[in-house]
């Protein structure tokens, strides 16, 4: 059975290791080594996600988790952008479950959490263009295709286009 819940201090290296994966599955083909490290370096180190899942606030509400016996299989979070904007920052599965309605269920709960509690009326994501594993989810879960923008720090001068979607909650 899987459960889905807020994550603590004890899922931080389950949350390090599924994002890592599903990073590295999702962009292997289109992003460079350095990239794909630098990025992971910096974001799901288990110092940075200690931290993330004990202060959170309307920017940062936190990671959810989907749980299955002891294990993290998914992972995400966001925040709120505006004062009626909330944004999905992080979503990542490990790659071998996928297409199980898992993700939709941690977006369902980010979701949740950006009406309920910071009462969001829209919802923001940004998706790398040209990736297959997250876009088609995000159409299906009704986001529409908004703008392009440059994405975060390039230092290598390599040009990733990151895209704006959009959907009212
Ligand atoms: C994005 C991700 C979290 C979605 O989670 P998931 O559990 O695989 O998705 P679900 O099973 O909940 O839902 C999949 C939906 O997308 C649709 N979908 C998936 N691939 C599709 C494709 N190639 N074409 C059309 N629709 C597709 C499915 O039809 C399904 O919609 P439905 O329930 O209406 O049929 C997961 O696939 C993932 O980790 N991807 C790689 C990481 C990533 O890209 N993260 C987002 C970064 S911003």
């Amino acid at each position: 059975m899987i459960h889905i819940r807020k994550a603590n201090h004890m899922d931080v290296q389950g949350i390090s290791k599924v994002c890592s994966d599903g990073y590295w599955a999702t962009y292997k083909d289109t992003h460079s080594e350095k990239y794909i490290n630098r990025v992971i370096e910096e974001f799901y180190n288990p110092d940075r996600i200690l931290n993330e899942v004990t202060n959170t606030s309307r920017e940062w509400g936190g990671y959810f988790v989907a749980i299955e016996g002891n294990e993290v299989i998914g992972a995400g979070g966001g925040g709120m952008i505006d004062e009626t904007a909330g944004e999905v920052f992080v979503l990542y599965l490990n790659p071998n479950r996928r297409n199980e309605g898992i993700g939709t269920r941690i977006l369902d709960a980010i979701t949740k959490q950006q009406i309920e509690e910071f009462h969001a009326s829209e919802q923001w994501v940004s998706v790398a263009k040209g990736n297959q594993k997250g876009i088609p989810f995000y159409e299906a879960r009704g986001f529409i295709f908004k703008h392009e923008r440059g994405s975060y720090g390039n230092e290598e001068g390599e040009q990733y286009i990151s895209l704006r979607y959009y959907r009212p909650i």
